[in-house]
């Protein structure tokens, strides 16, 4: 591929976002702080990254957003649903994430954006209710309900391009089922309102079925199942996902491979977290717990690979729990003791104490994500964009795959992912020819 074969990023990119909460909110208010010259992207490859092209002595690093037709900030617009009926300047209040003086700044901006009314049924989110809600003869309608928005939110804007994120609420923990099998299965599945298909797999199908890149932003399966991939294929539409890599799962996939590479043993891993925003009083639910615990527990057993070092990791503790405490807010606090055993087998502790602050470290990701997934659609790439696995904690797959979980093969996934787009030289680290 060359970067000619790419589409130019021309006209105005609409970034959809389902759920104007604590992420979305925080990702809208900062990009638009950027663009006004008040703040700086940090922790967004896309805006501070940089990409070395050729040999080590070539001196080529350019900025990622320098060489590749990425969107410009400035061409974004942003539209969403919620349940709640607040404007995204009273949302990201409620949220508490960001500063009143920063938001207060970019207030008039943030109150013109106000969400449709959302899809949305509590038995797949049980701790919420809102009264923002569509209502529609079945689960198809409802579907079309959302296509008709978004084609209103393009054409009042004049719109090229549109990128969709599902950053709403941690849903109920399901299984695939026959109707996720085929297309067809759930096509039939949504005109019957099949209990199987919760909100966010409307607005995949939505999405998908007009083209829009998909991005699933939390754990919940979405467009995981078989027949949202069909579609895609289908559509030529970009997926990815699921559960941003922020907090505690992003500093265990640094730590872990540490670990691995030099073949340390782990004899158990326990991690706890005090949460104290909506994202946690919903995941006070067991069943939503449920979906996050998966995708939380799932990272160690791909990075350790116990059945390829049964002596170092074939019988290691991992514990993960959420706690719902509200005096912490959006700014969790992360506790992680990793029982870890060395040379002829004696133990020996880590201990993290992570204080972090979960949209802070989620808005730059969907930055990245929104702007690559724009870019992989114009360069004809459809289906799961596995190079983006460097985002997410359950990076979604081809079945016949393993996941790649480790945060540094994932980087090198992407950034070769990016050189092969440009027609570049992939980087191996081999480098036995400086030393010819
Ligand atoms: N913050 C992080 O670091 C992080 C990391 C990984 C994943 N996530 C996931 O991202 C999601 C968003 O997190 P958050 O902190 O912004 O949570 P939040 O509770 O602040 O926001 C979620 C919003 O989604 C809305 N919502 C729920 N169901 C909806 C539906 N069917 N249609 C439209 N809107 C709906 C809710 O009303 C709420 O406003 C959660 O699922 C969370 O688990 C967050």
């Amino acid at each position: 591929m060359k970067l000619t074969e790419i589409q130019p990023a021309q006209g105005k990119l609409g970034v959809l976002l389902v759920g104007l909460g604590a992420v979305s909110t925080t990702f809208i208010a900062g990009v638009l702080a950027i663009r006004k010259g008040l703040s700086t992207p940090i922790g967004s490859l896309t805006q501070m990254g940089t990409i070395r092209l050729g040999k080590r002595t070539d001196g080529r690093s350019p900025r990622i957003a320098d060489m590749f037709p990425l969107a410009s900030l400035d061409d974004i617009v942003f539209g969403g649903w919620d349940i709640f009926t607040e404007n995204c300047y009273e949302a990201a209040r409620t949220a508490g994430v960001l500063e009143p003086a920063l938001l207060d700044q970019i207030k008039p901006e943030l109150e013109a954006i106000t969400p449709w009314p959302a899809v949305f049924d509590q038995r797949y989110v049980k701790r919420l209710s809102g009264s923002n809600v569509k209502t529609g003869r079945n689960k198809k309608d409802l579907a079309d309900q959302v296509v008709g928005d978004i084609r209103k939110f393009k054409a009042e804007n004049g719109l090229d391009r549109l990128v969709m994120l599902w950053c709403g609420s941690t849903e109920v923990f399901l299984t695939e089922t026959p109707a996720h099998a085929s297309i067809e299965a759930f096509e039939q599945a949504l005109e019957r309102s099949d209990d199987s298909i919760p909100s966010s797999m409307v607005y995949a199908y939505a999405a998908i079925s007009e083209g829009i890149p998909y991005t699933n932003a939390a754990p919940n399966l979405s467009a995981d199942i078989p027949a949202l991939v069909e579609l895609a294929a289908k559509t030529g539409t970009p997926l990815a996902g699921k559960d941003l890599k922020t907090g505690q799962t992003l500093i265990k996939t640094i730590i872990a491979p540490g670990l691995k590479a030099r073949l340390l043993g782990v004899e158990g891993w326990y991690s706890t977290n005090i949460l104290g925003n909506r994202d946690g009083e919903v995941l006070d639910d067991p069943e939503s717990f449920k979906t996050k615990e998966e995708s939380k527990k799932s990272v160690l057993d791909y990075i350790l690979q116990p059945h390829l070092y049964p002596e170092l990791y074939g019988d290691v503790h991992h514990v993960v729990r959420i706690n719902y405490y509200p005096p912490r807010g959006d700014n969790k606090e992360g506790w992680d003791n990793i029982d870890i055993v060395g040379w002829l087998g004696y133990p020996m502790q880590l201990k993290i104490n992570f204080l972090c602050r979960d949209s802070i470290l989620a808005a730059p990701i969907v930055l990245d994500v929104a702007l690559f997934m724009d870019l992989a659609k114009r360069a004809g790439m459809h289906g799961i964009q596995e190079w983006l696995s460097f985002y997410f904690k359950s990076p979604q797959h081809a079945p016949e795959l393993y996941p790649e979980h480790d945060l540094f093969i994932q980087l090198m996934k992407l950034k070769n992912t990016l050189r092969h787009m440009a027609g570049e030289e992939l980087i191996t680290h081999l480098g036995l020819e400086y030393y010819d």
